[in-house]
């Protein structure tokens, strides 16, 4: 029998198909059924049903990502990983692609299997990544995944710009919660057209679990419809970059230290199994700590295959930016010589006009929940002395903006004091109070930005637009932060060229909530 081919994206009334694939990317799918539990399952023309269910059942559909060799910007040798996840049932993947036709080349696929958070009954799933190799850059490549030699889905993809072309992206973090608000963040990020999305850490709730990921993240951010209370096609439409953050470690051991706990979760650490990005950062020492049983380790660093732990640092370039990105968890000291002789090698690396750097504790907070993690202002001097422009943070759940700042630390003892409560890092403060991104546009300091406000519930209510409680005593009431906004969910779009940059705050509904442009001269 010939099986009933359903596009979702057709049937939608809020995008539809033709609109859908004139965006930044797209899916046709050719031979999908939606089942009742709401996954696809994968289904060749001409399958009887008895056939379908020895067929996969696709857990996580195509996504996009970076890839592991992608750090500089050389024409020719761009590459690019599009990953899916089926559940246990084996089936023949071919990825195929091109620029003029879908055939001109195939790519090189791995297939990892990983225990779910149901091992003990079986639960399995596998990880499927496609790696596509010498790219040329800023160029629209078509590819097919085919299926026991049947085409399953048809899409498309753009790769990354060289220096000198104007690029879009987003950012936006504490988000995939289950909320309604997460589904209106990533469908504002859609409607925007990024280029990518710079996503600034706790990226799953409550643990980072693979489950959590099936459940919250993958349904939100790559729904086949985009709309307000659905989500968006994003991640099969713009590599999606994320920075390991707290909720990605949900365990505590004894001493209430924070460590990924595979006895009471198997599915831990699902950022380095759902996500390749890439691997050029060093080895860190401070990684996160893991226990449990052996087989449940090796099962996870085998899906993981080298991302673990090294992906908790890495760097990258799109157009006219640089963007370093930081593992910030409790259990890093920034102080550390070997960390940061690298951070400063990574920073002078590039030629890019901008830099950006991207961890999620914020290093300057004015909000009530996290102040005192503070322990990421010891590395201000160096951005500063290494030419960053931009910092990008998550963790507060607020929208937060500072002036530009130049910090010299004081006692740096709560840098170091890894895994404790009090991590003040006090010290001076030189602020640019005549830069306004408007009239005045060349900062004179590094902006810090928190783009928190993603999705799960917000803080601080009463410091909304509400200066006056946005100063701590422990700063010497310094006034460095400029807006705070917190009585909505919102992300940050950021246009830029070689000379500038504009930073729009976008809320839930789309209105811009804040804006400014900032300029090299
Ligand atoms: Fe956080």
């Amino acid at each position: 029998m010939t099986t009933t081919v359903r596009d979702p994206q057709k049937d939608s009334s809020s995008l539809t198909r033709r609109r859908l694939l004139q965006a930044a990317g797209g899916i046709t799918f050719l031979a999908f059924i939606l089942t009742e539990s709401g996954a696809y399952a994968a289904m060749a023309q001409d399958t009887t049903a008895t056939e379908a269910k020895a067929l996969p059942l696709f857990t996580a559909l195509p996504y996009i990502q970076s890839g592991p060799g992608s750090s500089k910007l050389v024409d020719g040798q761009e590459s690019l990983v599009i990953a899916w996840q089926t559940n246990g049932v084996p089936a023949t993947f071919a990825l195929e692609y091109g620029i003029a036709s879908r055939t001109e080349s195939k790519a090189t696929l791995t297939q990892k299997s990983r225990k779910g958070d149901k091992a003990a009954e079986g639960d399995q799933r596998i990880n499927h990544a496609a790696t596509l190799s010498g790219l040329k850059l800023n160029t629209r490549y078509q590819y097919r995944v085919r299926m026991n030699d049947s085409t399953l889905l048809e899409g498309y993809f753009t790769t990354r710009k060289p220096r000198g072309v104007k690029t879009r992206f987003v950012a936006f973090g504490d988000n995939s919660y289950g909320e309604i608000s997460d589904r209106a963040i990533a469908y504002q990020a859609y409607r925007a057209r990024p280029d990518f999305v710079m996503n600034t850490g706790d990226n799953v709730y409550e643990g980072g679990l693979d489950n959590e990921y099936a459940r919250y993240f993958f349904p939100v951010y790559n729904a086949d419809t985009a709309g307000q209370r659905t989500g968006a096609p994003l991640l099969r439409s713009v590599p999606f970059y994320s920075v390991i953050a707290n909720h990605d470690v949900r365990g505590k051991d004894a001493m209430k230290r924070p460590v990924a706990d595979f006895d009471k979760e198997p599915d831990s650490l699902a950022y380095y199994t759902n996500l390749y990005l890439p691997l050029n950062g060093l080895d860190p020492t401070q990684k996160t700590p893991t226990v449990g049983a052996a087989d449940r380790l090796a099962d996870f660093s085998d899906c993981a295959a080298g991302r673990f732990p090294r992906m908790a640092n890495y760097s990258f370039d799109y157009a006219d930016a640089h963007f370093l990105c930081l593992d910030s968890n409790v259990y890093v000291d920034p102080t550390d010589t070997a960390l940061q002789t690298w951070i400063a090698a990574d920073l002078d690396g590039t030629d890019a006009p901008w830099k950006f750097v991207v961890f999620h504790h914020p290093a300057f907070n004015v909000g009530h929940d996290h102040y005192t993690a503070q322990h990421m202002r010891v590395l201000s001097p160096l951005f500063e002395k290494h030419g960053v422009d931009v910092c990008l943070h998550g963790h507060e759940h607020t929208y937060q903006r500072t002036r530009p700042i130049k910090f010299a630390p004081g006692d740096t003892s709560g840098a170091s004091n890894v895994n404790g409560k009090n991590r003040l890092v006090p010290g001076t403060f030189t602020i640019d109070r005549k830069f306004d991104g408007h009239t005045a546009t060349k900062p004179d300091g590094i902006l810090y930005i928190v783009t928190g406000a993603g999705g799960n519930h917000l803080y601080d209510p009463e410091s909304n637009n509400n200066p006056a409680q946005w100063l701590h005593p422990e700063d010497n009431n310094a006034d460095y932060v400029s807006r705070f906004i917190s009585d909505r969910h919102s992300l940050t779009v950021f246009d830029m060229d070689k000379s500038a940059l504009t930073m729009t705050q976008i809320d839930e509904w789309g209105n811009t909530v804040d804006r400014i442009r900032i300029t090299k001269a």
